[in-house]
């Protein structure tokens, strides 16, 4: 008999402390009108000193949890994608765990930096699918203001802090219907962040930050996606206009609406946080897909598609009946 997975809760946080593009304007020389234009972002949240990947990734967890109304034991396996964990191991899904009161299955991180979310989603499918697994919490956390060079105002209007969860179960109706990741390591050099340490014990003395050509990386951002949405189409049978929504990685709003435009959609039918989010990496698909089934945008029986891009390069796509 098939098996599915399918959603049974969403969650997400976000810090309480706010960055605003008029509050970037005294730190590095930019405005607000020149970073909306170009990207679409007015805020970020940057998370406080004593937050970490797994506090923030508990929040989120718990959000979703209740929204399921499933004992915590029932988790078999917790997939945490984070570029930013608090510690090289044990991993954040360990963490995680013990926070949640778990002593049994397993838990382990990917990094996969803006796409995890979706290789999480991947991995958990094929987990569900072959009986390895029942019920997978994904989380996506992220502080990326603590990998931000502030004083760099090419990458520091782009990315905030934040956390999603996403709670899948077995089930014998559709749900996730199909999946799709790809990465080409042949990129590295378009956006990378040294490892602090490891570097500066071989004294590679590059700054701990994140490095990025933006006009380079938008250009293959766009024409990737573009393909992986023909991907996930013909593979899945379907046609443009039996997608609902598009809950799209939140890098750009420009190559959002590239690829919005790609399926014959109206931004209407997309998910959109960036404006107040920013990029949160691995959250930001998860933040907006709870962001959507909160307020009531994103129904049962609704299909939605999720994609995303990233350091790498990653890029994958998800193809979901809610
Ligand atoms: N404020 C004002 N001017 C800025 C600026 C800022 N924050 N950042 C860059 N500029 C300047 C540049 O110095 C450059 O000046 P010059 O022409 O005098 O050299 C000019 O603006 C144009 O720079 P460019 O990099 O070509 O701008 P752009 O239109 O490509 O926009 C990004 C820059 C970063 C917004 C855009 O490239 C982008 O979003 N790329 C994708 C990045 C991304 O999503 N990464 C994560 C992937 S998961």
């Amino acid at each position: 008999m098939t098996r599915w997975a399918n959603v049974i809760g969403t969650g997400g946080y976000l810090p309480a402390k706010i960055r605003s593009n008029d509050d970037l304007s005294t730190m590095v020389d930019t405005s607000d009108s020149w970073i909306y234009e170009r990207t679409g972002i007015k805020n970020r949240h940057i998370a406080a000193d004593d937050e970490t990947a797994s506090s923030m990734a508990e929040a989120a967890a718990r959000q979703a949890i209740d929204m399921a109304g499933i004992d915590v034991q029932e988790i078999d396996l917790i997939i945490v994608a984070t570029s930013t964990p608090e510690r090289i191991y044990p991993s954040t899904a360990c963490l995680l765990q013990k926070r949640l009161g778990i002593q049994k299955g397993v838990g382990f991180d990917i990094q996969a930096a803006c796409s995890g979310s979706i290789y999480a989603l991947s991995i958990a499918d094929q987990y569900i699918k072959t009986g390895m697994a029942e019920k997978v919490l994904i989380v996506g956390s992220e502080i990326c203001s603590r990998i931000t060079d502030w004083t760099d105002r090419t990458t520091c209007i782009l990315f905030g802090d934040g956390a999603g969860a996403i709670l899948l179960a077995a089930a014998k109706q559709p749900g996730l219907l199909a999946t799709h990741i790809h990465s080409d390591g042949s990129y590295e050099d378009l956006l990378y962040c040294p490892n602090p340490q490891v570097a500066a014990a071989a004294n590679q003395n590059e700054a701990a930050y994140i490095h990025m050509r933006g006009n380079e990386v938008f250009r293959v951002a766009v024409n990737t996606l573009g393909r992986i949405v023909d991907e996930t189409l013909a593979a899945s049978g379907l046609q443009q206009t039996d997608i609902d929504w598009l809950v799209p990685h939140q890098a750009n709003t420009r190559i959002i609406a590239a690829t919005a435009k790609k399926l014959g959609m109206s931004m209407e039918q997309v998910i959109l946080t960036l404006e107040n989010q920013g990029n949160t990496s691995s959250a930001s698909l998860l933040l907006a897909f709870d962001q959507g089934v909160r307020d009531g945008r994103i129904q049962r029986g609704h299909t939605v598609l999720m994609e995303a891009f990233g350091a790498g390069f990653t890029w994958g796509s998800a193809l979901l009946k809610y």
